[in-house]
């Protein structure tokens, strides 16, 4: 039977090109969902018009998830503390694989759980491998692309497109996987029809990337994209660890989480390690350079 698959957070910045993916391969499903706050269901009234159904309801009420076998969670910085609550409903309501909220990067390795950045998605991966225990024929896929390409090169990194500037916490020769985000959403797409190979397994991790290359690599690309020379400053990532502990002494999460992420892209952090599994996915997935060239290049 084709999946029955309901998406949490599809208005967020995953969720939009998600469901534009879910749209063009709709005939492979059974049923593709939005799970939404009920007060919010209008802004989805034009996918739905498309072809995908609205589940107007709370992520955290076993109902919500009836009749659909997938759930793929979108949760964002504020609601990921929440997703055990999710995984307890969504099997509740008779949901059996749960695609939780990852994208990114290989939180296990190296002490990397330790990093608050990723503080919710260990919880969330502690949760999953429970209920996997005791509960039969649930399983759950981690879905690690990396970096979303987009996302690299942006004030946030320290990186000015327009004044040509780079301040980047870490590395020149830290190397790091990317993934345009619309190819993020075709493995999250292409990873539920993938048949799952060791039935014995209730975890599957898929490694997917568009590209791999240092941080000094990708700003060269920058560089020739733009057809100008950056004005690059490395600086020193223990600088934005004491930033990130002021913010959680001041009760700040937010800037907590902020300054835990800011030093993550030029450290090696967002480095996938192992075989990947890209070949498993019927496209090739766009480059750095290609996805660099599409949002600076010359048209
Ligand atoms: N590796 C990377 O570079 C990278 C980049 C981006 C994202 N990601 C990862 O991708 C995942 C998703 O991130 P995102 O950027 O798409 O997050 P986001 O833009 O913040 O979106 C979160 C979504 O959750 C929804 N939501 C919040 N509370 C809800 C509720 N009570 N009921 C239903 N929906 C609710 C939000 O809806 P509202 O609008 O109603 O709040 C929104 O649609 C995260 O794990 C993130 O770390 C990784």
């Amino acid at each position: 039977m084709p999946p029955s698959v309901i998406v949490v957070g599809a208005s967020g910045s995953v969720g939009r090109p998600l469901m534009a993916e879910f749209l063009a391969q709709i005939s492979k499903f059974g049923r593709v969902a939005v799970l939404s706050d009920p007060a919010k269901v209008a802004r989805f009234a034009k996918i739905q018009g498309q072809g995908i159904e609205i589940v107007a309801g709370s992520f955290l009420e076993g109902k919500s998830y009836e009749g659909f076998n997938v759930v793929i969670s979108l949760a964002g910085n504020a609601t990921l503390k929440l997703q055990p609550g999710m995984i307890e409903a969504a099997i509740a309501g008779g949901a059996r694989h749960f695609i939780p909220s990852e994208f990114g990067a290989d939180i296990a390795r190296d002490g990397m759980w330790k990093n608050r950045y990723f503080r919710d998605k260990v919880v969330t991966r502690d949760h999953l491998r429970a209920r996997a225990r005791d509960t039969p024929g649930f399983r759950y896929t981690l879905i690690l692309s990396g970096v979303v390409t987009e996302y690299t090169v942006s004030e946030f990194n320290g990186v000015d497109v327009e004044k040509h500037v780079a301040r980047t916490y870490g590395y020149p020769e830290a190397r790091l996987h990317v993934t345009a985000m619309n190819d993020v959403a075709k493995f999250i797409v292409g990873s539920i029809l993938l048949p799952w190979e060791d039935p014995t397994q209730s975890m599957r991790e898929l490694r997917v990337s568009g590209d791999c290359l240092t941080w000094e690599a990708l700003v060269g690309l920058l560089e020739n994209v733009q057809g100008v020379k950056y004005d690059v400053k490395y600086l020193d990532p223990a600088l934005a660890a004491e930033k990130q502990e002021t913010a959680r002494a001041a009760g700040d999460s937010e800037g907590e989480l902020m300054w835990a992420a800011t030093a993550l892209m030029a450290n090696g952090l967002a480095f996938l390690p192992g075989p990947s599994d890209n070949h498993l996915f019927a496209f090739k997935a766009e480059s750095a350079k290609e996805t660099l060239d599409r949002m600076f290049g010359q048209k």
